[in-house]
This record gives structure tokens, C-alpha cells and sequence, in this order.
């Protein structure tokens, strides 16, 4: 049973890669696929197969899918160009032959108005079309998001109002992940992921607690933060979808409510007091 990661180069998808390990998985049967092969060198190290392709190269993920049963489908980061790049995936999938898919969606893709939501809509209707058993991950904000350090310092800033946001550790999202692609068939189609539903108020107030120092949460208009985000030196496009993100948050896009977590990892998910210990330690 060989079970392919794409985005294993990254944070997520490196995240998921030990997790599989964690659970067993033998590393000759864990494919790690990314462009950057060369942050990886540790994993091909332990044995994992590391091969190099891009979303962009249909070939190249033809060759690094030959020969898989399984997906874990790390959805891509340069926003916008996602579609095309996630049909390219979809495709080499079924030239493979892949059986089951597992792939990082958003909040209620299919309902949510936020920009970031479209690219994963698309996506997984692409992968309903394909036939393949899919999987979709709708993963929660990571509370790596936020400069919990940086936050000791300058305050946390964000748009989301008094929104509640279902924070969880990639670590924990990841390792869930590669609970959902290991386990056989689908029992659940759709996994509402997150943690704790806080807002970025009393996140703030839990950072302070635990520091001891007078740390606060400003809340801006989405417009004021994009132009935040674009003083702290974001691309303004990438900027205003982030704005765009805690605007809808802002409406609950981003609280999840479910135990779906906890279903995957198979026992509660990390309080998230324990979770901003780890992030200021
Ligand atoms: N839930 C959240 O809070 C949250 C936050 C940020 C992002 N995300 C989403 O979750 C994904 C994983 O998060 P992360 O923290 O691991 O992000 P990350 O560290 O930026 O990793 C992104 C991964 O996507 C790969 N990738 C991007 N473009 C690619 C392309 N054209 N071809 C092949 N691989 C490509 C990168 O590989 P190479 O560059 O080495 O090719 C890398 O492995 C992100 O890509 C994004 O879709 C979710």
C-alpha cells in the first residue's frame, strides 16, 4: 500500500509525512512529492521516496503518482492558480490508478463566501467528477497563523470582530490527515476540522495570561488591515484575501463546531492553552 503526499516539501505536508511514519506506515511506502526535493533530504534519509514534480507539470506528477494506492492531496499555496494546478493533480491521480484521495480543503467550502474557499470548491467537485473516493479535509486555521511571539510585542491585529475561529495545531491537522488517507474506505465524506473556537480577542487575553504582559487584540476594518498587512510587507493582493478571510470569519466561515478532530486523531484534540504554551515557549 503506497500512499502519496503531495506538498511534503512544506510545512503541512513534511507534518503528515512523520505522521504516517508515527502510525507505521513503512517509509518505502511513503512517496513525499514536491518541488523543493531538497528540504526533504532528511525524509529520503529515513527511507521515505522522495520524488520532485510540480502541479504545473502534468508529467512530472504523472511519474511521481505511477505505481501509488493512495493521495494525501496537500492543497497548493500560490493562490490563484490553484484550479488549473489542482486539475493537473486530479488527472495524474487517475492515470495512476489511485483509489483513495484525501485533500486539504477550507471551512464549508461548498457554503462559505470567503475568496480563499473558491479554489477548494472547485477542487473538490473536480474530484467528485473524477470518481475517485475522495476525502476532504476542511481544514480549520492554523494557530501557527498568528505571531504568538510577535504578538508579546506589537499586540494581534486581524478583522474578525467578534468571530469565533475553530484554532488547531497544523501538527494536529496533519496528523489527522494521515489518519484519513491510512484508514480504509470513506466512512465520512467531509470533515469539518478545528479546535477551540476562540476570537482573536481571547486569544489575545490567553497570550497575555500565560506571559503575564498586557497583550491586546485590534480590531480593524478589512480594508485598514490589508493596508496593515501591506505595511508589515504582504503583497497587497495576498493581503486583501487575508483581510477577506477575517472579514469572513468575522460572520463564523471559520468556526467549524464539529468533533470531527478528534474523530480522526482518536482522542481529544490539544486544549488550546496547551497549544499557546508550546507557540511561546
Ligand atoms: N488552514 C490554514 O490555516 C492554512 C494556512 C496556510 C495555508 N494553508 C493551505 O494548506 C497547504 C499546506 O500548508 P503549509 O503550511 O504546509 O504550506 P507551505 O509550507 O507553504 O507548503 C506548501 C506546499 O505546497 C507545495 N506547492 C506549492 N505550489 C506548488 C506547485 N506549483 N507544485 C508543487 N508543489 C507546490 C510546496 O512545495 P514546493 O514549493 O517545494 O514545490 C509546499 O510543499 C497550503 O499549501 C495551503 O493550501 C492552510
Amino acid at each position: 500500500m503506497t500512499i502519496v503526499v503531495t506538498g511534503a516539501t512544506g510545512n503541512f505536508g513534511r507534518l503528515a509525512v512523520e505522521a504516517l511514519l508515527r502510525r507505521g506506515v513503512p517509509a518505502g511506502q511513503i512517496v513525499a512529492v514536491g518541488r523543493g526535493v531538497e528540504k526533504i533530504q532528511d525524509l529520503a534519509d529515513r527511507g521515505v521516496v522522495v520524488r520532485k514534480a510540480s502541479y504545473d507539470d502534468p508529467e512530472s506528477l504523472r511519474a511521481a503518482f505511477a505505481g501509488a494506492d493512495k493521495l494525501l492531496f496537500v492543497s497548493g499555496s500560490e493562490v490563484g492558480q490553484r484550479v488549473p494546478q489542482h486539475l493537473n493533480v486530479i488527472a495524474a491521480a487517475k492515470d495512476a490508478g489511485i483509489s483513495k484521495i484525501a485533500y486539504t480543503s477550507a471551512p464549508h467550502a461548498d457554503t462559505s463566501s470567503m475568496i480563499l474557499a473558491g479554489e477548494h470548491l472547485a477542487t473538490e467537485r473536480a474530484l467528485t467528477e473524477s470518481g475517485i473516493p475522495s476525502v476532504f479535509l476542511r481544514n480549520g486555521w492554523y494557530l501557527e497563523n498568528y505571531d504568538l511571539k510577535g504578538a508579546l510585542e506589537h499586540g494581534l491585529y486581524g478583522a474578525a470582530g467578534e468571530g469565533k475561529i475553530s484554532i488547531a495545531t497544523r501538527a494536529e491537522l496533519a496528523e489527522a490527515a494521515a489518519a484519513a488517507v491510512v484508514a480504509d474506505g470513506i466512512d465520512q465524506q467531509v470533515y469539518e476540522l478545528g479546535g477551540e473556537g476562540v476570537t482573536l480577542g481571547e486569544l489575545a487575553a490567553e497570550v497575555s495570561r500565560q506571559s503575564g504582559r498586557d497583550v491586546t487584540y485590534t480590531d480593524l476594518s478589512p480594508e485598514k488591515y490589508t493596508e496593515f498587512l501591506v505595511s508589515v510587507g504582504l503583497p497587497e493582493a495576498f493581503a486583501a484575501v487575508l483581510a477577506d478571510s477575517d472579514k469572513g470569519a468575522s460572520a463564523g466561515a471559520l468556526y467549524t463546531g464539529t468533533e470531527d478532530l478528534q474523530k480522526l486523531l482518536g482522542r481529544p484534540v490539544t486544549p488550546l492553552a496547551d497549544a499557546v504554551r508550546a507557540a511561546l515557549a
